[in-house]
């Protein structure tokens, strides 16, 4: 065995930087705070400066490193500057996490073609754009993670959700090319996908269904383990992909969703 004598190491980040896309809120700003609490140096990119600020105190407030850059991730001069001031602030990104994202609730015939870009733009393409803004400093180190934030809806359909399907399901498969075309560079390309957790996004969906609170909640814990998810449910495990304990596993997805599709 070649293992170092103490565990912590395996879940050691000190000296990475991470950029976190959709660090502002939700299951971004829970990953965000874990990835500091293990070393990590941390830069958020997000649409949501306010809630980027918020993040940002909390990991600094921890003695964590933490800086903030607005990013439309649909935009790929934004996504390029991102990366180049994460270089310039905190150093080589080793860790992406890919959490910036929205839903629509509608199927075909109730989506219009703007809603549509909106779901594929921000959690398809937006992946991708920061991806490909970051991928060259990776290359250069010659190490590197990323975790594409998708969903339990990667991997199967859901009720009115056809836009957020399709992009899911593209993520998923996105995650295996990059893997594939990027894992001789030292570069590990992981899909998370969470099922229902405790985030602004999930009470969107209520919301846009105009379904009874009580209902949803009901619906959304209905799973073996009994209960929807917490943002750091999902954390725990994006630590996992962005750590040592993961080195060599690429390519593939990770259910973290109490039961819910078993
Ligand atoms: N909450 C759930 O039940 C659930 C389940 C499965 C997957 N997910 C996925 O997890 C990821 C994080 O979602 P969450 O639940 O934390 O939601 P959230 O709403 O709390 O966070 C989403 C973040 O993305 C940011 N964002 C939206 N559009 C953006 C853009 N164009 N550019 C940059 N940032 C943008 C928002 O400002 C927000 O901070 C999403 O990709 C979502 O699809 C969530």
């Amino acid at each position: 065995m070649n293992f170092p004598g103490n565990l912590h190491h395996l879940l050691d980040l000190s000296g990475q930087t991470a950029l976190v896309s959709g660090g502002a809120s939700g299951i971004g700003a829970a990953s965000a705070r874990l990835l500091a609490l293990a070393g990590a140096r941390i830069v958020l990119a997000d649409v949501d400066a306010e809630g980027m600020s918020d993040t940002a105190a909390r990991i600094i407030a921890g003695g964590g490193w933490c800086h903030t850059v607005p990013t439309d991730v649909r935009d790929m001069e934004a996504c390029e500057a991102a990366a180049r001031f994460c270089l310039e602030s905190s150093g080589t990104p080793s860790i992406l996490v890919n959490s910036a994202g929205l839903i629509v609730r509608q199927d075909s015939l109730e989506l219009s073609e703007e809603a549509w870009d909106l779901a594929l733009d921000v959690c398809l393409k937006g992946a991708w754009l920061l991806s490909r803004a970051v991928l060259p400093h990776m290359i250069t180190a010659g190490k590197g993670s990323i975790v594409h934030i998708g969903s339990g809806w990667s991997l199967k359909g859901g009720p009115r959700a056809v836009s957020y399907c399709a992009a899911k399901g593209g993520l998923l498969n996105m995650t295996r090319a990059m893997a594939i075309d990027h894992g001789p560079q030292g570069i590990r390309v992981n899909c998370l996908c969470p099922g229902d957790t405790d985030t602004p996004l999930l009470w969107s969906e209520q919301q846009q269904l105009g379904q009874p609170l009580a209902e949803f909640r009901a619906e959304a814990s209905h799973r073996p383990l009994g209960r929807m998810g917490t943002a750091d449910d999902i954390a725990r495990a994006v630590l996992f992909l962005c750590s040592p304990m993961a080195s060599w596993i690429s390519g593939t997805h990770l259910l973290v969703d109490g039961g819910g599709l078993a």
